[in-house]
């Protein structure tokens, strides 16, 4: 008798790269944020994180192109996970309500795919102001060690002086920490790694770890702005 093949695109299989996506881009995030932190420090110290990074040269290319591949399957993979329920939803004709455990629906389960998509566009503005530079600064250089590099403390500090950044920035990150509230013990439980006796523990892991993270990153614009660090 032939056996069960396994298919990534089946919904098993969309839920368990959703999962394993997820947590990579966790560590992604952690990583982020401690390197960022560097921003408290000062502009040599900053500066300093920023070129150590860019003077991994090919290596550093490497792992762009992992992580928007990462980014790229995540979204992907999670709008699939999310197409299956809306059309399963659909076809049952079910009201939508609070099921409590397992499924344990809450606003940010509820609202990940808004999140979701929110923080994906936020990347590409991201991405494009602070490493490309494209509303300027992309020309800031400074010396570090006597080596010439790229200002990139000069640029942040700089945006952060204007009010609009710095509330687009916290609204975005208050996101983020709802997306990570739901995400980070929901990518256990696709993996299969939730056993039901730590559940409870597991839902104040995630609400602990998503609001260390957004709160690290949701001070950074507001220190920058309120001591006009230059
Ligand atoms: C206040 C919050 C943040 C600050 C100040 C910040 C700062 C920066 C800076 C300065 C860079 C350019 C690094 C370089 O070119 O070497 C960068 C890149 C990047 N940031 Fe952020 N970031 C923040 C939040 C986030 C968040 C929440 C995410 C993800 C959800 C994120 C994802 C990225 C990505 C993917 C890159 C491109 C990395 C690369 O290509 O090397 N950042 N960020």
């Amino acid at each position: 008798m032939a056996s069960p093949r396994f298919h990534l695109w089946s919904s098993v299989g969309k839920k368990l790269l959703t999962g394993i996506t997820g947590l990579a881009l966790m560590g992604f995030i952690v990583t982020h944020l401690l390197g960022n932190l560097n921003l408290f420090v000062g502009s040599e110290a900053f500066n300093r994180y920023t070129a150590a990074l860019h003077a991994l040269g090919g290596l550093l290319y490497v792992a762009e192109a992992g992580l928007v591949a990462l980014f790229a399957l995540h979204a992907i993979s999670a709008i699939g996970v999310w197409r299956s329920k809306s059309a399963a939803r659909s076809v049952q004709n079910t009201v939508v309500a609070s099921k409590g455990a397992p499924s344990r629906q809450s606003l940010s389960s509820r609202t990940m795919i808004v999140t979701g998509s929110v923080l994906l566009a936020f990347l590409v503005l991201h991405v494009a102001q602070f490493k490309y530079g494209v509303f300027g600064g992309a020309e800031y250089t400074t010396t570090v060690d006597g080596e010439e590099v790229r200002d990139l403390f000069r640029l942040v500090a700089e945006t952060f002086q204007n009010p609009a950044w710095v509330v687009l920035y916290m609204s975005v990150m208050a996101l983020l920490g709802f997306h990570l509230r739901h995400g980070f013990w929901s990518a256990f439980q696709s993996i299969g790694l939730l056993d039901p006796r730590i559940r409870p523990v597991a839902y104040s892991a995630s609400a602990i770890f998503a609001v260390v993270v957004a709160l690290g990153f949701f001070v950074m614009p507001l220190y920058l702005f309120a001591t006009g660090a230059s």
